[in-house]
């Protein structure tokens, strides 16, 4: 028998980023008792990677933005696979999400008559994200977690949760073990909300940091929710692409929302040579025009380097494989240009990205008030995760709730920049009050020892295997050949070798062996991470390989088109009975008759 030691609280919420960090001050205020675990120390979390802002229509910078212009950015950035209802509430809440934020202490730029600043992002009609410079992210969970500590929610951190626990149909809690010595734990709940994150892990190149192995969303599947839209990963245009020790870190968005411009080897703004068909009218043509948009004139329209992630990305691919790109295998981007417009340029640069000066001066040995910096796709986000109900947020599983990246439907096939941090708050607040009401509503669930017993096992067998295949290794192979073959650019024989390879690195798997004991293992917890990486790499690839057109985060060089028909579809994956993965078409969910209004008049 393990041994093992077992809390009881009514909602249990897994992850501390800002998603559950807000779940869990929403749940606590309801009045249940909460326990927030995490993988990692409070305060990091790859929240802190959304630098350069959180978008909320509050019209402080430009008076015509509303509600209804964002939910239209939303839907056309996520090209019509968003669950538009999770579109319109996140479109609704956002501002007083902010503002809320804001009233528990966060701070934020401010404009000339001190009101919250906002700033132009990719996608965004009008200047939306509220920033402090570029650390919105930590701002927001320094925020969060001073308000939680506050309000007596159990925090429990570097714990790593392995299964989820049910009471037949329903969830009962979960188990994991603490990182430090290795000691079980069993957590009883009422409710349980996922908030893990994503799952940048499972690629070579990735903004995320270690945690993120996408644990929420194998978990939710192990215990029979549904995960969508899983094909659809964001290659953030923008991380840093030398020196090699830090490839992949981010270089936020807000670069090129300050005025920041890409080129190419030849010095030429190449963005300008592919403006989307359905973007035309708003993306100007001209250096001059998209400077005067990025001072805030409204008649101009905005720079191509605004337009969403997924092409910006695609066309920075495009110029390094046609031979223009730079010499460590990106392209340039230029923020320090801008002293032929600015007064005092440097200074203005270092107010308004900090971080990225120091990032760059410090791990890279660049200036880039003075010359620019190289930079190229990497892994940021996953759009797709746990199907979950619009309004509450809770997973086909009753008591199961996902919140945040790690939850579905509200992005589509494409995240706008900035609508992250607004997504955490708005439906991190709803996860947490629907918890809430669950937990509230139904007895403590009974504990199933042989679960425990079994999770248990499994969790030591490496310790008892001699020979197997190390945990590195598993895990290293499969993220060179997720970057290599189910990255920015897809075809159906690549993705086949995918699912090939991963086939066999789950048999390895199973076969894993560690040494030493369980006290500070860092090779035993790569060997628990393989399972959520092996998962969510399948779920990448099958759904990646059903998919037949381009859309979104999703090339596809065999079909580089978008297909009208796989317009009407999402892409579901669940567990069948004999473990396989079922992989389903099904039909969108629907806009109203009043969705369809804002669309066409913001078109
Ligand atoms: O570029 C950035 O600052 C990232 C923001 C986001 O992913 O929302």
């Amino acid at each position: 028998m393990a041994s093992y030691e077992t809390f009881e609280h009514d909602v249990l919420v897994i992850g501390a980023g800002g998603a559950g960090l807000r779940a869990a001050v929403e749940a606590s205020a309801a009045g249940t008792k909460v326990c927030v675990v995490s993988k990692s120390l409070l305060g990091k979390a790859h929240t802190v990677m959304a630098e350069g802002g959180m978008a909320a229509a509050m019209a402080n910078v430009d008076d015509r933005d509303s509600w209804r212009v964002h939910f239209a950015d939303t839907m056309r950035g996520g090209q019509y696979l968003n669950n538009p209802r999770m579109a319109e509430i996140h479109a609704k809440e956002a501002p007083d999400r902010v503002r809320e934020l804001e009233a528990w202490g966060a701070l934020f730029d401010r404009t000339k008559d001190g009101r919250i600043l906002q700033r132009n992002f990719g996608g965004h009609r009008y200047p939306r994200l509220a920033h402090v410079g570029d650390r919105t992210g930590l701002e927001m969970i320094r925020t969060l977690q001073d308000h939680g500590v506050h309000q007596g929610i159990d925090f429990q951190m570097e714990i790593t949760i392995v299964t989820l626990l049910k009471d037949g149909d329903r969830i009962a809690g979960a188990m994991g073990y603490d990182r430090e010595r290795g000691r079980f734990k069993v957590y009883r709940a009422k409710a349980v909300v996922l908030a893990t994150g994503g799952i940048g892990r499972a690629y070579q190149i990735t903004s995320n940091s270690w945690e993120y192995t996408g644990d929420g969303q194998a978990l939710a599947y192990h215990a029979g929710a549904k995960l969508l839209d899983m094909e659809f990963v964001q290659f953030h245009p923008t991380g840093m692409v030398w020196p090699p020790s830090v490839k992949g870190i981010l270089v936020t968005e807000g670069v090129r929302g300050e005025g920041g411009v890409l080129r190419n080897n030849k010095g030429r703004r190449f963005m300008f040579d592919d403006i989307p068909e359905n973007y035309r009218s708003s993306t100007a043509d001209n250096e001059e025009e998209g400077w005067r948009y990025v001072t805030g004139d409204k008649s101009a329209r905005r720079p191509p380097e605004l337009l969403t992630r997924d092409h910006v990305a695609r066309c920075i691919v495009r110029e390094v494989r046609e031979g223009r790109g730079s010499p460590h295998g990106g392209v340039f981007l230029d923020i320090s240009w801008i002293k032929e417009k600015v007064q005092n340029a440097p200074e203005h640069i270092k107010k308004k990205l900090p971080s990225m000066y120091h990032q760059f001066k410090q791990l890279g040995d660049i200036d880039i008030t003075k010359e620019p910096m190289e930079v190229g796709p990497t892994t940021h986000y996953v759009m797709g995760g746990v199907r979950v109900d619009a309004d509450s947020q809770m997973s086909c599983v009753p008591g199961l709730f996902a919140a945040g990246e790690c939850a579905a439907g509200l992005h589509g096939a494409n995240r706008l920049g900035g609508n992250s941090l607004s997504d955490l708050l708005v439906f991190g607040k709803r996860a947490g009050e629907f918890a809430a009401k669950h937990a509230k509503s139904v007895s403590m669930p009974k504990l199933d020892s042989p679960q425990v017993e079994a999770a248990a096992k499994a969790a030591v067998a490496p310790f008892e295997r001699q020979g197997g295949e190390g945990p590195y290794q598993i895990q290293q192979t499969l993220q060179d050949n997720m970057q290599q073959l189910a990255g920015i650019v897809r075809r159906e024989d690549e993705m086949t070798r995918a699912l090939e390879l991963i086939a066999s690195l789950k048999a390895k798997a199973a076969n894993v062996s560690v040494y030493g004991n369980r006290e500070y293992n860092a090779g035993w917890h790569t060997a628990m991470d393989l399972d959520s990486l092996l998962t969510v790499s399948e779920a990448v690839a099958r759904a990646g390989l059903m998919r037949r057109e381009s859309r979104g985060g999703h090339f596809r060089d065999d079909f580089p088109g978008k297909d009208n028909e796989w317009g009407q579809y999402n892409i579901e994956i669940s567990k069948a009975a004999d473990g396989s993965m079922r992989v389903e078409r099904v039909p969108i969910v629907p806009m109203t008759g009043e969705h369809q209004k804002i669309v066409e008049e913001n078109k």
